[in-house]
Order: C-alpha cells, then structure tokens, then sequence
C-alpha cells in the first residue's frame, strides 16, 4: 500500500488527536501517504479530505476533541453513500482506512469492506468503553477522571450540607464508567445498565447509611441504568421514600467527553495508532487493534462488534463492602 486515510467517527473522545498523530507519523516513518478525512464517513462521501504530513499533526497529543471533526453518518448508511465515499477514496489513491471511533463506526468499516474490498482497520475510540477485544478504549480513562473530579466537587457540597446526590455520568448502554467512577469516588450506590439492582435494594442501603451516621450520600447513575426510572424520578422517588434526605441532582453531561487526555490515553492512542498502520502495511485487514493485558492485539473486527462487553462484578460486590 502507497496511501493511509484516518478518519475520527462517532462520539469525540480524549485520545483520538493523539491516535491521528500515532497514525500520520506512522505513515511518515514508513513512507506512506497519508490523508485526513474530516467529519468521518459524512466527509468522506463529501470528498471533505486534506493531506497530512508529520509537521501537520504537532502539538496535538495533548489537545481533547478531534482536528479531524467527527459525525454520526446518515449517508453511509446508503449504497449510494458508500459508493460515493470509495470513489472519493481511488480518486485520492488512497488504498487503506484507519477509522478511529466505536461500534458503529466500525460496522461502517465491515460494510465498506464487503462492497468494495477495501483494507479497513479500526481504532476504538469511545468514553464508554463497550468495546470487545481491548481493556480499554480511547478517551475512557480520561472520562473516568473527569468524572471523579467531578464527583469530589460534589461531594464537598453533599456533606457540608448533609445532601444526598445523584449524579448522573455518561453511559448509554455500559456502565464501565458509573462502576469505576463510583467505586473511584467512594458512591454510595452505583446504578448501571447491566444489572437492576431494584429500588427497594437502593433505599434499603440509603437507609442504612442514614441510619450509620453518614454526613452526605452519592448515588452515581449511568445514563442508561435499568432502574426505568431517569435520574430526576430516581430522586424523587427516594425523596418521597425517605423524606429524611435533601436530595439533588447534578448530570455531568459531555464535561466527560472534553479535555486533555490523560497520559494514559496518550500512551495508547500512539500505541494502537502505530500498531493499526503496521498491520495494514503487513497485508492485513478487518482488523479492530486494542488492547489486552497491556498488549497491543489485533482481533476480527466483526467480532469486536458482534463481542459486546460485561462489567467487572467484582468492582459491584466490593463498593458493597467498602461503602459500609
Ligand atoms: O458514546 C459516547 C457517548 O458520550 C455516550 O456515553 C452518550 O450516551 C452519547 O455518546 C451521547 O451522544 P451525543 O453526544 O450524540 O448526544
């Protein structure tokens, strides 16, 4: 191959300028071309492309969002899109991808493949970390602590007030960072959406911390949690069960998804850039890169799709315990 194109797709995470960076470079080190696509795969059938060299991707490691923009792609999702967006791409002389996004952005990639044949490797980028075959994905550890800060400012409010909080953290369908901010930030109780605890379980422990003597309660809810009730009626309904508590509610929002990267992602974003332009060098394709017990793996990328992702129990049964 003569010619790499990177594109950022979905939910702009922490991580993803510094994956651009990691892949761009690459190219440079091994005497590839390389182009940006901005918008994802809406610019791409836009022909919305620059060309990039290793000097245009200097001070970037550090900076959150993505200089490549990102979208949710309604035209790639058409025939017509993706006809469109190969022809743009053998007009350029571009022979490989490198998408950086998530789960969708990567059956985007999987479909291209199949129409065109076209060498697609993905990145996975997303605060949420729902991605199958790596630990961790770009933008989720710098989420985590964000979160964390956040939770703490608040916490400073909840005891010298005597409050309870819920605070609601990102996380449409996972709960990775509800559980790990939670447990991070001493919550009282984490709700997420793999697992319904029950309402009658949460003021029972709300109950008991009450009755403990604590001086402020955190309830850290994931955005999608099974509770079927969002984190306003939550409140309220605690309110109206234990009117002994002066409840509030504070939604972090996409706080979570801005901000300079920690050096964590930094490290792996350079990783997984590097590692993804490598593997398109060696002939390979339909390939997601990540990681896994602090390598750098490759897996199918329709696995990494189809894989879907579980939360670690552990973290659920020991906030029980250490919040007593
Ligand atoms: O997938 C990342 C994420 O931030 C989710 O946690 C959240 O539910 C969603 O994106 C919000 O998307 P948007 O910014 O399009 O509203």
């Amino acid at each position: 191959i003569k010619k790499i194109a990177v594109m950022t797709s979905g939910g702009d995470a922490p991580g993803m300028n510094a994956a651009i960076r990691a892949v761009v470079r690459s190219c440079a080190y091994y005497s590839l071309g390389c182009v940006g696509i901005y918008r994802g795969y809406e610019g791409l059938i836009e022909d919305d492309l620059v060309e990039l060299n290793a000097r245009s991707v200097h001070n970037i490691i550090n900076k959150g969002g993505t200089i490549l923009k990102s979208a949710r792609s309604k035209g790639f999702r058409t025939k017509e899109g993706r006809q469109k967006a190969y022809e743009n791409l053998i007009e350029r002389e571009v022979d490989a991808l490198v998408v950086i996004g998530g789960d969708g952005s990567f059956t985007g990639a999987v479909l291209f493949n199949e129409e065109f044949g076209f060498p697609v490797v993905g990145i996975p980028g997303t605060i949420d970390n729902d991605i199958f075959g790596t630990s961790h994905t770009l933008g989720y550890d710098t989420a985590l602590n964000t979160a964390v800060e956040a939770i703490d400012k608040i916490r400073d409010t909840a005891s010298s007030h005597n409050r309870l909080f819920f605070v609601e953290v990102m996380g449409r369908d996972a709960g990775f960072i509800a559980l790990n901010a939670g447990v991070g930030a001493g919550a009282e109780e984490i709700l997420i959406p793999e697992e319904d605890l029950g309402l009658d379980r949460l003021l029972e422990s709300l109950e008991r911390s009450r009755r403990a003597g604590k001086s402020s309660s955190i309830v850290v809810v994931a955005e999608g949690d099974k509770s079927g009730k969002n984190v306003y009626e939550l409140a309220k309904y605690v309110e109206e069960n234990l009117p002994q508590y002066d409840v509030r509610v504070s939604i972090l929002g996409h706080m979570q998804r801005g901000g300079s990267p920690s050096c964590f992602d930094r490290v792996l974003a350079s990783r997984l850039g590097v590692k993804a332009v490598e593997l398109l060098l060696d002939g390979k394709t339909n390939l997601m890169v990540g990681l896994q017990d602090n390598k750098v793996i490759s897996t199918d990328i329709k696995v990494a799709i189809a894989g879907g992702h579980s939360i670690n129990h552990e973290l659920l049964r020991i906030s029980d315990i250490i919040t007593t």
